[in-house]
């Protein structure tokens, strides 16, 4: 049994998500995703559109996904490596390199898979005006590679 994590907020699902954990699950038998909590969220100054218990039925609802656990700290990824087991670490290419994801190296594979090209939860809310302008100006998101 090839244990597969990942970790995300996963907001707004989209079809970047999708083949994000599609791929995720083929690369073992077992995935578990950790999604960012909504205090998680508001440490890194970030609001969900959806709860974390709506984004985490969302995601317990997907064929790929066998494991949806809470993410509320920066530090817990080790602790979850060794908790379920975990083979093998995956996140999207915008990620890559990122010293949290590196560090784990010492403990488990670490994979970054290319993101999809033109979808982001940022760039939806963006689209829908659902991302709120600060100070009357419009906000951009940030190149992806945080
Ligand atoms: N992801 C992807 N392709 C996309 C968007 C996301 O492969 N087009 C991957 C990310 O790299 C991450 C996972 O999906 O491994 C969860 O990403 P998340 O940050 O929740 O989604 P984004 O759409 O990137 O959200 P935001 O715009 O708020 O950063």
């Amino acid at each position: 049994m090839k244990r597969i994590l990942t970790y995300g907020t996963f907001d707004l699902l989209h079809y970047g998500h999708i083949r994000l954990l599609k791929r995720a699950k083929e690369l073992g038998d077992y995935l578990i995703v950790a999604v960012s909590t909504d205090e998680f969220n508001s440490i890194k100054q970030k609001k969900s559109y959806h709860n974390y218990e709506t984004r985490k039925k969302m995601l317990e609802a997907i064929r790929y996904v066998d494991l949806v656990i809470p993410e509320d700290s920066w530090d817990q990824k080790i602790n979850d490596v060794e908790t379920y087991h975990v083979d093998t670490v995956v996140m999207g290419s915008d990620w890559t390199g990122n010293e949290n994801f590196e560090k784990l190296k010492d403990y488990c594979d670490v994979v970054y898979l290319e993101r999809t090209e033109g979808i982001s939860t940022s760039q939806i809310k963006r689209e829908l005006g659902l991302q709120k302008p600060i100070n009357g100006v419009d906000q951009i998101p940030e190149p992806k590679n945080k």
